[in-house]
């Protein structure tokens, strides 16, 4: 299909654990048209999640799957798989979902599963990146979006975005800056797959050109500390 040829919104659901910031991102997204999608679920493993509340306020349906009720990750994973299938969504973005997912999972999501890390990725994958970032002493760090696959925060990149790290960066406020460009970085990810722009080949993301005209892979922010 073209991509000017008007296409029916994505649907989209986003798995979260947690404070839910790029899930609001991605809610505004879609209310302002940025994204040309509609989210039709929120899931998440932690019955506490701020984020809930943030999807309940925009009418998104949610759902709680806590996975402490679970014996395995595969009988989460099912169930979850089921949940995702019902509400019809076309992409999965994990969005600060703490919970890594089986190999079986990442298979039948192939290309349809992304996940924003706070780091440059392959640098820094885990827990505890900023610290990393920090100890390393890497002058910059920032944000991944990549597609999902077995390998923990591995998989293709679809695009990052850069912040300087300074000198008397903590932690939280070198997250504070990375944070600020996730919420820039996500949605617009998200627009290129409800354009049907996102192409792999050779295990290498292309997107396919559009108002960007190419500058679309990196986000350099650095008059943005
Ligand atoms: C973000 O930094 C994201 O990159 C990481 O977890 C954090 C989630 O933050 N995977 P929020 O819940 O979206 O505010």
């Amino acid at each position: 299909m073209n991509i000017d040829t008007p296409r029916p919104p994505l649907k989209i659901a986003v798995l979260i654990s947690g404070g839910g910031s790029n899930l609001q991102a991605l809610i505004d997204g879609c209310a302002t048209g940025l994204i040309p999608g509609r989210i039709v679920l929120v899931v998440s493993n932690n019955p506490d999640a701020f984020g809930v509340e943030r999807a309940r306020r925009h009418q998104i349906p949610t759902r709680i799957i806590d996975h402490r009720l679970f014996d395995s990750r595969a009988a989460f994973d099912q169930v979850l798989a089921r949940t995702l299938d019902e509400s019809g969504a076309e992409l999965i973005c994990l969005a600060g979902f703490m919970r890594v997912l089986t190999s079986d999972f990442a298979h039948y999501y192939a290309k349809r599963l992304i996940n924003i890390h706070p780091a440059l990725l392959p640098a820094f994958p885990g827990l505890h990146v900023q610290r990393q970032a920090i100890d390393a002493g890497v002058r910059f760090s920032g944000a991944t979006v990549h597609f999902v696959v077995p390998e923990v925060d591995a998989g293709p990149i679809i695009a990052q975005a850069v912040v300087p790290v300074l000198a008397h960066d903590t932690h939280d406020t070198l997250a504070a800056r990375i944070l600020r460009q996730e919420h820039r970085l996500y949605p617009l990810v998200v627009r290129w797959f409800a354009q049907d722009r996102v192409r792999v080949e050779d295990g290498r993301v292309r997107i396919l050109d559009g108002e960007e005209n190419g500058q679309h892979a990196l986000i350099n922010p650095m008059g943005e500390v």
